[in-house]
């Protein structure tokens, strides 16, 4: 990744201020309960999150720190090793999990490498995004052999950050005035996805990205992150990216399109980006809560009345899903479909 690929540049509006700023940043939310704190003190702090920021940060998630510290390890041992061992599990456009090295987001190169695999093996989504294509496409897990132990600590750390993501689903729901488990339903065959990230150190990081500027289609996303920085939010109160700074133990968190239309509104996905440095290289490890390929997404009912339309149409979250990724691969010439276009105007 030498030279100066055009492939790689944003445009000049899109570019990162390197600059290091010093702002308020997101909230952060301590998960633990002890006998003392009210749940529903817990409750409002996450609504509040939601609504205000749509991305905060949690420490005392439960997942274990020593497992956090160990799919870090193995996230840089397994990108440490050469290309060509890496390529061996190289994803395609038929099975889009394992090993990529020219991601796209809105059709710029990220200047990233990443590592995916699903929590459920084999999940299902359609095989195509046309209405009319009723195919189901298996997806299924590429596990390299070496670094050792790298299967087992990733397989570990999905589970884990598995049950922080029904916590924290259970919580927005509280916070929304429903039962604690009026998302579950949603995600009994979750197509939820575990990405390792890696961004090597960039000579031209006035110029390009580590991820472009998006919001994430998913209902929630949990990021791992090092102590490194480069994640950026785009703050709702004045459109402002502000940094989320590394903090010991922490995990961050994320609201996605999908609760922007149950919510109907009332919790936005937020944009957001990574800057990358040229220095030192980074690791990240986002959980992306998807729900079943089958579910339909749309404002939930309880949270819609006369007063309150609901503010979209329901679509197929696994046909949304495909036609979203198609741009991964390549560059498209127009911006792939978002929830916008589902907007009930
Ligand atoms: C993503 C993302 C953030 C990070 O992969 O969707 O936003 O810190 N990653 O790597
Ligand atoms: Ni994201």
């Amino acid at each position: 990744m030498g030279e100066v690929d055009q492939a790689f540049i944003q445009s000049i509006e899109h570019r990162a201020n390197l600059d290091t700023i010093e702002i308020e940043g997101i909230p952060l939310i301590d998960l633990s309960l002890s006998h003392t704190t009210d749940i529903n003190l817990l409750v409002s702090e996450i609504g509040n999150a939601c609504q205000n920021w749509g991305f905060f940060q949690v420490i005392n998630h439960g997942v274990p720190l020593e497992l956090l510290e160990k799919i870090k390890v193995a996230a840089k041992a397994f990108f440490d090793q050469p290309v060509e061992e890496k390529r061996k599990v190289k994803r395609d456009e038929v099975n889009a999990m394992g090993y990529h090295e020219s991601e796209h987001t809105k059709n710029v190169r990220d200047w990233k490498e990443v590592f995916d695999f699903l929590i459920n093996d084999p999940s299902f989504l359609p095989a195509s995004p046309e209405t009319e294509d009723n195919e189901i496409r298996t997806l299924s897990n590429l596990w390299p052999e070496t670094p050792p132990q790298f299967r087992e600590v990733c397989q570990t750390y999905a589970r884990e950050v598995e049950k922080l993501g029904y916590k924290l689903l259970e919580l927005i729901s509280l916070s929304l005035g429903l039962p604690s488990n009026r998302l579950n339903g949603y995600f009994e065959d979750h197509t939820t996805m575990m990405r390792l990230n890696h961004y090597p150190p960039c000579p031209f990081p006035e110029l390009a990205l580590g991820v472009g500027r998006h919001k994430d289609a998913g209902a929630l996303t949990i990021v791992a992150q090092d102590d490194i920085g480069g994640l950026q939010v785009r703050r709702k109160s004045d459109e402002v990216w502000v940094p989320v700074k590394p903090t010991p133990n922490a995990l961050v968190i994320n609201v996605g399109d999908t609760i922007q239309v149950w919510s109907n509104e009332a919790y936005e996905s937020v944009e957001h980006r990574v800057v990358v440095n040229s220095e030192r290289e980074r690791f990240s490890i986002p959980v992306f809560f998807f729900p079943s390929h089958y579910v339909m997404v749309k404002p939930l009912e309880e949270l819609v009345n006369e007063g309150s339309p609901p503010k979209y149409k329901p679509y197929n979250f696994g046909k949304f899903f495909v036609a979203r990724n198609r741009s991964d691969y390549k560059k498209l010439e127009v911006q792939n479909i978002q929830i916008s276009d589902f907007k009930i105007i």
